[in-house]
């Protein structure tokens, strides 16, 4: 039996996907269970320990994801404790964590998932970290004006490299390790898609993938976050956006293990099957270029 928190999340939902293609039990956990269908469910928050237990009896790993909480008044305290829960009722672990660990400067939500890397590992659990770089998802936000008004705007150095790795990279290596019960001990796996893109490079992909002129704009930090706080977020939780925007044109992602070899969807590939270039049936959107 394999335990998958977030099952109705990107990534968490795509694990219960695979894993149940692949026919092992699985068994998930949910705040409302009338959101999944189909699978052994047990209610609530895998923030609560009893919780944990409860859909731990008798399994062998947990699939374990932080939520993202815009109104989080500590975003750090909130990773360490869904982390804490986690190392105290499991033995087996897979988490989705982040690269760039080491780096010695504030860097916001990537600080809070390596915070929740450090109580996992002194639990003495047997654990796979993985460490994603950007996810490709994180433009869909934005899908609506880099498709219709030809702009790509984030607060990040245009020219500066950006790792970038597509969610379901992750969920299929998050799938292969929780299936696999040959591995022990505490290691992390890098996730990087095969692209040395920079944004203005991504904004060039776009271009040519849609057919139309796509502009990358740097928003700079203090519009970043005057934009983030118009959302209604909490203050830590734009604090931990607007540090990790700065962590990630500082390099933050060139610090730590990297990966041996760049693998797994292309952004030009994610971006061809993405809301941004396709409509929900799978067709290319007709998008009338700028005069
Ligand atoms: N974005 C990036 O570039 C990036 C890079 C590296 C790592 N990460 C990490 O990736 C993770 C985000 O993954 P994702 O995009 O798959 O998340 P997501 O799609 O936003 O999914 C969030 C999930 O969390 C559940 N949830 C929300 N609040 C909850 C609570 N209080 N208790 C229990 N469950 C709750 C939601 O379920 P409900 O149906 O109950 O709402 C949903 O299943 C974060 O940990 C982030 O640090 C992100």
């Amino acid at each position: 039996m394999i335990v998958v928190t977030t099952p109705t999340g990107q990534i968490g939902r795509r694990v219960v996907e695979l894993l149940r293609q692949a026919d092992e039990p699985v068994r998930v956990i949910a705040r409302d269970p009338a959101k999944v269908r189909g699978v052994d469910v047990v209610a609530g928050s895998h923030r609560d320990p009893a919780v944990l237990r409860k859909a731990l009896d008798g399994a062998r790993s947990l699939f374990l994801l932080v939520p993202p909480d815009r109104q989080s008044t500590d975003v750090t305290e909130q990773y360490v404790s869904y982390a804490r829960a986690a190392a105290a009722t499991a033995s087996r672990i897979v988490a989705v964590s982040s690269i760039g660990r080491g780096y010695p400067e504030p860097a916001g939500a990537l600080a809070a998932a390596w915070a929740m890397d450090d109580v996992i590992e002194a639990s003495g659990a047997d654990y796979r970290s993985l460490r994603p770089a950007y996810f490709m998802e994180n433009l869909l936000a934005g899908a609506g004006m880099i498709r219709d008004e030809g702009v790509f705007p984030q607060p990040l150095d245009a020219d500066r490299p950006l790792p970038l790795t597509a969610t379901e990279d992750i969920a299929a290596t998050a799938a292969r390790l929780l299936r696999d019960s040959t591995w022990s001990g505490q290691d992390s796996v890098p996730l990087v898609s095969p692209d040395d893109l920079t944004p203005a490079g991504m904004a060039e992909v776009m271009a040519d993938v849609l057919g139309r002129p796509v502009t990358y704009r740097q928003q700079s930090i203090a519009e970043y976050r005057s934009m983030l706080d118009g959302f209604g977020l909490s203050g830590s939780f734009v604090a931990a956006l607007t540090e990790m925007a700065r962590a990630q044109n500082d390099g933050v992602y060139g610090y730590g293990r990297q990966p041996a070899a760049r693998t797994g969807t292309s952004f030009r590939d994610w971006l061809r099957t993405s809301s941004i270039a396709a409509t929900p049936e799978g067709a290319r959107t007709r998008v009338r270029p700028h005069s």
